[in-house]
């Protein structure tokens, strides 16, 4: 079975490429291309070419335009890639009868109340990223095609920067930090996103009738703010010197951005859990692995 496998690169793209390994030859295709094949999501012509030319029996899109304060000056951009692709793509799919995995957000919800979102809840993005995405599932599930799309929060992983790497440099170099308290959500591994992925399409594979949306997050929950602290405990408990004697909590409204976010970032993954029979950790247990990994403890 050939997987083509698009954002390779990416967080949970990285982790997409060892944990679908098993299930078939994936063609991992960057933004870039390689042989004549274009992995951009910005072109669509020559994208759909190119999905044609190789016609996977799954196609996984782990390309977004992810830069969310960004998408607020580059809306057009941000609408190709989120919003324009994903149709582009779930027409092929239907077309060569092929299954089409994809990634949204909690940024599809206004983050209003304290209940954990469900997948049929309405959707009110504050911002463009999240206008965006949200185009880009409603085009999946209009074409008609077989598809999972997956909305997660807060990803992170260990290569690359993340929020963990950024508290902890500034832990390192001031006394006093502040961070968001009243943004509450779930961190969640790419590793963990991957390895459901991989589960979920083997078992959709089998049973056709599991395609839908599904909420993919670690279990429980936390903010910004406690999230800092779980990441400062830590990195002290493996033996880390750090400056930082306060985590200041402070509200959204004291650190401005481009785009807005959601207050309430819960999402409900029972349906996730029922269809496929899985369990989610809690969040402190993937972000424990990757502490250890980028603390590089022996
Ligand atoms: N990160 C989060 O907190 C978060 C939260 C909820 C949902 N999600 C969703 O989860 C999915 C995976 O996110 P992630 O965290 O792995 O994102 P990421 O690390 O930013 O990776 C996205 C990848 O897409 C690539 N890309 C951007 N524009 C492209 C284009 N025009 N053509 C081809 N590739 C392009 C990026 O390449 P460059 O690096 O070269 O730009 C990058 O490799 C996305 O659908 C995202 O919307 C993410």
């Amino acid at each position: 079975m050939s997987i083509l496998l698009l954002g390779p690169d990416g967080q949970v793209g990285w982790e997409l490429r060892r944990a679908l390994a098993p299930l078939g030859e994936v063609i991992a295709l960057g933004r870039e291309g390689t042989d004549g094949l274009c992995g951009d999501l910005a072109r669509p012509e020559a994208l759909a070419d190119t999905v044609r030319r190789l016609a996977p029996k799954v196609i996984v899109n782990a390309a977004a335009y992810t830069a969310v304060d960004r998408a607020e000056s580059e809306p057009e951009l941000a609408q190709h890639v989120n919003g324009d692709a994903p149709g582009v793509l779930a027409d092929i799919a239907r077309a060569l009868d092929a299954w089409l995995v994809h990634y949204s957000t909690d940024y599809v919800f206004d983050g209003s109340g304290d209940r954990p979102w469900q997948e049929d809840d309405a959707t009110g993005p504050l911002s463009t990223y999240g206008r965006t995405k949200l185009a880009g599932e409603a085009a999946i599930r209009d074409s008609g095609c077989r598809h999972l799309i997956f909305r997660t929060s807060w990803v992170y992983a260990a290569r690359g920067g993340n929020f963990a790497r950024t508290m902890l440099r500034l832990a390192a170099e001031r006394e006093r930090l502040t961070v968001i308290d009243d943004q509450v959500g779930a961190p969640t591994g790419a590793e963990l996103i991957a390895d459901v992925t991989a589960h979920a399409l083997r078992c959709a594979l089998r049973e056709p009738d599991l395609a839908g949306s599904y909420h993919l997050a670690a279990g429980g929950e936390t903010s910004w703010c406690a999230y800092a602290r779980h990441v400062i405990d830590v990195a002290r408990a493996q033996g880390q010197a750090l400056a930082v004697r306060e985590i200041a909590p402070i509200p959204t409204t004291d650190y401005p951005t481009p785009a807005r976010r959601p207050l309430n970032s819960r999402l409900d993954c029972r349906r996730l859990a029922q269809a496929f029979g899985l369990s989610l950790p809690p969040w402190q247990h993937g972000v424990d692995r990757m502490l250890t990994e980028i603390l590089d403890v022996r």
